[in-house]
């Protein structure tokens, strides 16, 4: 038998309707503030990832799906949504019309990373953008709608992580701090960590590896580093967020595994899931839309793992399965109907096993005295129906 590829999951009926439900919150709530949907293909130019999330980082180095298609040209499969929206939103010349462009999507993304619970290798994601706004209260209101879809949702145990990464005038201060702090602890450090640390010693700060993370303890903290308008931005974002009675914890560890970010960054963490403590990461990324090739543009955003959101939201499923009102085609009604011929017996049966309310019955004798039956499948009363117009007739009596 052929099964799936490791890391890949079905989501089968009974639990995407709970994925119906938080679709349909998070999409009630983006329209609520203001964003529009945009839909972004799965594959992009390999060049396009490579060049947003940095050639460094593990997503580029090891997890991307790439492959030369039929003519020889690198594509890979997206791995994230920001770089392909921003892509589109340089493309489409979107700035022209209004800079500020408030942009979400959902859907799936891939990543070769080890299978474990809460990590998959395509994996959902549900994406919000804000492009144009220079100030923090555009990170403050993307952490807002974070807390408030977690609300909605009941997703309870959820807490908010937040750091800056600083901008191109004090990121490499605290690079070269960071670069002394690491030179003295070089052979503490993973194989990846040794290769990344002088082009990108920020990685070494996100190194999972124990050895690393023990040797990078009592590294320098990028907050100590940053310049007055940075720390301005930052003591924005914590007032605004308090605010807004947001609960937060300044996280000096939290870099994010993305090399695009500048200022602001977050991660919505739980405590319900083990080892994949992030249900959503983001944050500002000012310089991407220009490296693009695109204007200056600032921009920042978030993605929440649909999988992960699924998996911690406490819903009562058996409330979101829908089951037929009644076992036959009716219009207007929620209805299924047997097309095999079988006998009354067995069609009874299933109509039980599907979780009809009611089943109506429609032999030879019912056509003749223009009466079906309607049996209420829980207390098994059964009452007289006129067939003609028989929707009419059944609406009220099937009323839940
Ligand atoms: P990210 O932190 O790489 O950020 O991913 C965001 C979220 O996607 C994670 O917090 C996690 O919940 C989920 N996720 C990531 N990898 C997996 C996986 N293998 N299996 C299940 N869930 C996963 C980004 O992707 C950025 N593009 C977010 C962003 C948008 N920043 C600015 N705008």
């Amino acid at each position: 038998m052929i099964q799936l590829i490791r890391g890949f999951k079905d989501i089968l009926p009974g639990e995407v309707e709970v994925w119906q439900h938080i679709e349909s919150v998070a999409r009630g709530l983006f329209e609520d503030f203001g964003f529009k949907e945009i839909r972004i293909p799965i594959m992009e130019r390999t060049e396009l990832f490579a060049r947003s999330i940095g050639e460094d980082t593990d997503i580029v180095e090891k997890e991307m799906y790439t492959f030369p298609d039929r003519k020889g040209d690198l594509i890979t499969l997206r791995p994230e949504a920001t770089a392909s929206i921003c892509r589109s939103y340089i493309q489409h010349k979107m700035y022209a019309e209004d800079p500020v462009q408030k942009f979400y999507t959902i859907g799936p993304m891939f990543r070769r990373e080890r299978p474990q619970k809460g990590r998959y290798r395509q994996f959902y994601q549900i994406n919000a953008e804000i492009f144009g706004v220079a100030s923090p209260l555009a990170d403050v209101e993307l952490i807002f709608l974070l807390k408030t879809l977690c609300e909605r949702l009941s997703a309870g145990d959820v807490e908010a992580h937040i750091n800056s990464l600083g901008c191109p005038e004090c990121r490499p201060v605290f690079k070269t701090a960071l670069q002394e702090y690491i030179a003295s602890r070089t052979e503490a450090l993973c194989s990846d960590c040794a290769r990344r640390k002088d082009r990108n010693p920020l990685r070494v700060l996100d190194c999972k590896v124990p050895g690393c993370r023990e040797a990078m303890q009592k590294a320098p903290s990028i907050i100590d580093h940053l310049c007055p308008a940075c720390t301005q931005h930052f003591n924005t974002v914590q007032a605004s967020l308090a605010s807004l009675e947001v609960p937060f914890i300044v996280d000096k560890r939290l870099v994010r595994g993305l090399d695009y970010y500048t200022r602001t960054t977050f991660e919505i963490q739980t405590r319900s899931l083990g080892a994949q403590s992030a249900v959503a990461g983001g944050g500002r990324y000012d310089g991407l839309v220009k490296m693009l090739g695109g204007p200056d543009m600032p921009a920042t955003g978030f993605a929440i793992g649909f999988d992960r959101l699924a998996e911690v939201v406490d819903l009562d499923k058996q409330a979101y399965i829908k089951k037929p009102d009644l076992a036959l085609g009716i219009d207007g009604i929620q209805a299924s109907m047997d097309f095999e011929g079988r006998s009354l017996k067995s069609q009874m049966k299933r109509a039980g096993r599907c979780g009809a309310r009611y089943t109506l019955i429609v032999g030879e004798d019912e056509r003749a005295t223009g009466q079906a039956i309607l049996r209420n499948m829980t207390t098994r009363e059964q009452v007289s129906v006129p067939l003609a117009e028989l929707v009419k007739n059944i609406k009220p009596l099937i009323k839940k």
